[in-house]
């Protein structure tokens, strides 16, 4: 099987956003990755509900919407009511992690785990039963168009090894700097779905891009 992949809106030309959504729509990319950021867990301030009612209305595929913001408990209900497939939130902003879990599947999402490039995956070992998805971040979070940190391939490595462990099928996820160039070694060494930004909304043939990195 290839890799998914969920091309980051992050990237979209937001003057032009229905005409990016209905790209995605139409290419053979698997979900829209969602990047919501409050500009106080991340030094960056993305969007929130307006785009996600857009997104509601118009995209096609599951919408896997990655929360960069404190305090999400206050705000999961409201994502769910707008379409949100899956949703993310980071071990790092996260202090009653179990609780925040157990919300978002009680609101009917799938529950992903985000660690970023320093958090070490042995923290997860009493929760990863609970997950849907692990994303490992292989930037530091707030932007887009970063460098891939090498040492996320460790991590992929050492994160399906605990999950083969545990007989889990827990998806592996990476964001951050992905592109055709690191796509295959990242699939080999274990990850699922990556999430590619820069390396599609920026490229010459977005279709290409696509392709290449799902190999
Ligand atoms: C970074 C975001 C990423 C980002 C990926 O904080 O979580 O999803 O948009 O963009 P690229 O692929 O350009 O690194
Ligand atoms: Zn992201």
């Amino acid at each position: 099987m290839s890799l998914l992949i969920a091309p980051s809106l992050l990237s979209a030309n937001f003057g032009k956003l229905s005409e990016d959504i209905e790209f995605i729509n139409n290419s053979k990319a698997d979900w829209f990755h969602v990047d919501v950021m409050d500009g106080v867990f991340v030094p960056n301030i993305s969007f929130g509900f307006p785009v996600m009612k857009t997104l509601q209305k118009e995209a096609k595929k599951p919408l896997d919407v990655h929360l960069m913001i404190q305090n999400a408990d206050l705000y999961l209900e409201e994502f769910a009511k707008h379409g949100t497939y899956m949703c993310s939130v980071h071990f790092e902003a996260c202090t009653h992690l179990h609780r925040t879990i157990q919300n978002i599947k009680a609101l009917g999402m799938k529950a992903s785990v985000v660690l970023n490039p320093s958090t070490p995956i042995h923290l997860l070992e009493d929760i990863i039963h609970e997950l849907d998805v692990v994303l490992l971040m292989s930037v530091n979070p707030g932007f887009g168009g970063q460098k891939f940190i090498p040492h996320t391939m460790v991590k992929v490595r050492a994160l399906k090894q605990m999950l083969n462990e545990r007989s889990l099928s827990t998806l592996i996820q990476v964001d951050g700097g992905v592109d055709p160039s690191n796509a295959r070694k990242l699939e080999e060494a274990g990850a699922d779905v990556v999430v590619a930004g820069n390396a599609v909304f920026g490229a010459a043939n977005r279709d290409e891009a696509i392709a290449l990195i799902k190999g």
